[in-house]
């Protein structure tokens, strides 16, 4: 893990320059820590299982329906000290009133702490994370977790299942929309930055929530992107690729971490002695909480490596899992298990002294009910205040993909438009997979931005086009598409010829991703492409606009559309974003977290693969890594992004061609604005470690910075890389740079850059 991020500076002026924390917070307080000693010696074993103990209330559920307890044994059991935390309890009335259960009745009286999966905002909705790693403003993301901390902890839940880190490489895994893309470097900031918005400053303070960091681990490596699939990973993959970001976040002081559902080579995360004991919590001597994935300590036995629930308990406790989320496993078993001495009771003392340190540290007991504010409930969630900073976050996470003839921006007034399409329409899509409180119905349509944008709104004409899904409910699994009734294409033939320009609104429905929404196929469904094609031979001037939470196959949109916009699924405030960039109030500057591929069997595809030894040489040779029937490459490059105005890159230069251990290489470039607009940029730094104990990939992000050029104005860009930036886990599973040749990049994407070498000494 590169311990030591890279440290970028820039002379001249730039925007969100984010540094993360080269400290490890160790969440220790010595004060803290002899409490709870204390507590732990009056505590029983049941009262101690009771602490490692999560259910979920019973009439909000992320999971399948919970077996072994029903609501009134459920009650009793929190009256008794049995339930250390609940998760999908929310509103200060009901986190008040189970938390007065547990305070006003158990013979300890040790508050529970409240869990929700709060991925991208509580009610003011921002974009999904794929999204908003797209802005490559670490900052950005770090505000809009404080924001959905603040309202979150207004609503009495003090613990987010948040932020999901995983790397995914492969599109049709549902959960792609969650993590922040496909790479290392990109999602450690990422990682850190949302770790830091949602923890705040001080945790003791009743806005910030404890995050958690999920799931660990290599998640988005599954077979086939088929959710809860086998993962097979090697250790070089694990460590250089998967876990940095979940390193960045340990650094960064997350309180907690969450297992993953997933095996690895034979072994479920749960039970993972490797990950949770050698690396989490030895390694990287990581003090917070690990708490299970839903009932991934009776899937355990599912898996096969238990054969009932107390093996499973054994297990998860054994390999370092100390919260049992709705697995029922801990609180029937951990007892005998102890008591037969299969279980060292130092085991169950340090998971629960784990549990109990986050309930300290966030002030739990101090007051119970230190986030029970009524006012603040009324007063702090969906403000004006957090819509503005969404509609900033929507309008920065867009990428424009195509702008061929420079279509786009539109004019606000003496074009006409026919935007056509049922997501253009859809309030309730841009919300997001993985909502949380999300009002159903609230985001601001993108017809409804622009009518608000433009200054003749009468010259925009909606037609909505066929139907595209019917069945929306989260878990109406699969939706249907329909492929069947035509109804509504020859009227946006028709609104198409009339107009000057054509948007279109195509992409997926936001419960085409997320958990449990693997495709075989990534292609946009239903009557889209028909609709599209139709469109398209009346009228060329079209602008898609799409919304997704996954990399999509747009192939033949790219080949023959001049203008398409990727807008994701951007939140409460979408509409109002994304008409910022059709019509020009915002310039876009958002560049790609992960590769578009060409067709779905270019899967898994990244930027930062391995050289192989028969690299293809592109001209048209048999023997060599390649296809037959396509090309290697992704359709839109990791790191890819236009703008409204063009940048030019000169005068690349390094300070030294060698390097020697503990010296520092200074990389400065010079980036123009050549176009006629304002514009920002962001200007990327890749490295390639020409020969290793092992294999290197053929090019790394090593660091970035956005910057702002007005027309005609250039600024130098500064870098500053050393021994640490080189670093890797080689042969020898230990991380250090080793010496050799390099090539350096520095350019707009990953694919494009000028191009220098050094050699480290
Ligand atoms: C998901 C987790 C989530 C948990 C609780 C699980 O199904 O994998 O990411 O935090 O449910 O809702």
């Amino acid at each position: 893990m590169i311990k030591r991020m890279l440290f970028i500076s820039v002379l001249s002026f730039s925007l969100f320059s984010f540094k993360p924390e080269k400290d490890t917070q160790k969440l220790i307080n010595p004060e803290i820590e002899a409490k709870i000693t204390t507590l732990l010696s009056k505590m029983t074993l049941d009262e101690k299982m009771g602490q490692l103990n999560q259910y979920t209330s019973r009439w909000e559920m992320t999971g399948p329906a919970p077996q072994g307890t029903n609501e009134q044994q459920m009650l009793g059991m929190i009256k008794s000290g049995m339930v250390g935390s609940m998760l999908n309890v929310t509103g200060v009335e009901a986190t008040r009133k189970a938390q007065k259960l547990a305070v006003e009745n158990s013979r300890l009286k040790i508050p529970m702490i409240f869990g929700y999966d709060v991925i991208h905002g509580y009610q003011t909705m921002f974009p999904i994370p794929l999204a908003e790693a797209a802005s490559w403003e670490p900052e950005l993301a770090r505000k809009s977790a404080r924001i959905a901390a603040v309202e979150t902890s207004a609503s009495g839940v003090q613990w987010t299942f948040a932020p999901m880190v995983d790397i995914a490489r492969d599109a049709r895994w549902g959960r792609f929309m969650e993590g922040s893309g496909e790479d290392p470097y990109l999602g450690s900031l990422f990682a850190a930055a949302r770790v830091k918005g949602f923890q705040g400053n001080d945790l003791s303070a009743n806005n910030t929530i404890a995050a958690c960091v999920k799931h660990f681990a290599a998640y988005g490596f599954i077979e086939a992107g088929r959710d809860y699939n086998t993962v097979e990973i090697s250790e070089s993959t694990l460590r250089n690729i998967v876990l940095p970001p979940f390193k960045a976040a340990a650094d960064a002081g997350a309180l907690s971490f969450m297992n993953a559902f997933n095996e690895i080579g034979g072994t479920p995360s749960t039970a993972n002695a490797h990950l949770l004991r050698d690396i989490l919590k030895g390694e990287w001597n990581y003090n917070g909480l690990v708490v299970s994935d839903w009932n991934s300590i009776g899937e355990l036995l599912i898996h096969g490596v238990a054969a009932d629930k107390k093996e499973a308990a054994r297990l998860a406790i054994t390999a370092g899992s100390d919260m049992d989320m709705e697995g029922n496993c801990y609180v029937p078993n951990l007892k005998k298990l102890v008591e037969e001495g299969t279980v060292d009771i130092k085991l169950v003392d340090d998971a629960v002294r784990r549990v109990l340190r986050v309930k300290f540290l966030l002030g739990l007991f101090d007051d119970p009910y230190r986030y029970c504010d009524e006012n603040r409930e009324k007063t702090q969630i969906l403000t004006q205040e957090h819509l503005v900073a969404a509609r900033e976050a929507a309008k920065r996470s867009i990428v424009l993909l195509k702008n061929d003839g420079g279509l786009l921006p539109l004019k606000k007034q003496g074009q006409k438009i026919a935007l056509i399409g049922e997501l253009a329409a859809d309030k309730d899509v841009p919300l997001g997979s993985w909502r949380a409180k999300a009002i159903a119905g609230s985001a601001v349509s993108l017809l409804e931005g622009m009518r608000s944008a433009l200054t003749q709104p009468e010259n925009l004409q909606y037609t909505k086009g066929p139907i595209y899904v019917s069945g929306k409910s989260l878990f109406t699994v699969p939706l249907e598409f329909n492929t069947t009734d035509r109804t509504g294409i020859d009227e946006a033939v028709k609104a198409a010829k009339a107009a000057d320009v054509v948007v279109m609104a195509l992409g997926e429905n936001c419960f085409q991703t997320g958990e449990g929404r693997s495709q075989t196929d990534i292609k946009m469904k239903g009557l889209q492409q028909e609709l599209l094609e139709a469109v398209f031979a009346v009228n060329k001037n079209v602008v898609v606009v799409l919304m997704n939470g996954r990399p999509l196959d747009i192939s033949w949109m790219a080949e023959n559309v001049p203008s398409i916009v990727e807008a994701w699924h951007l939140g409460s405030e979408a509409g109002n974003g994304i008409a910022d960039v059709l019509f020009g109030d915002y310039n876009p500057a958002g560049k790609l977290p992960a590769s578009f591929p060409r067709t779905l069997g270019q899967v898994p595809i990244y930027y930062n693969h391995k050289s192989s030894g028969r690299p293809f040489d592109g001209e048209g040779n048999v023997f060599w890594s390649h296809y037959t029937d396509a090309p290697n490459d992704a359709l839109f490059p990791f790191g890819y992004g236009l703008s409204y105005t063009t940048f030019a890159y000169s005068d690349l230069k390094i300070s030294s061609p060698v390097i020697t251990k503990g010296e520092r290489l200074q990389v400065s470039v010079t980036v123009k604005n050549t176009g006629k607009v304002a514009g920002e940029e962001v200007v990327q730094l890749y490295i390639r470690d020409l020969v290793g104990s092992i294999t290197r990939p053929v090019k790394e992000l090593k660091g970035f910075e956005k910057i702002s050029l007005n027309p005609g104005e250039s600024k130098v860009v500064n870098f500053t890389l050393d021994e640490n930036d080189l670093a890797f886990y080689g042969a020898d599973n230990q991380l250090k740079a080793e010496p050799g040749d390099f090539k350096l990049w520095v350019g707009p994407n990953s694919v494009e850059g000028l191009e220098s070498s050094f050699t480290l000494k």
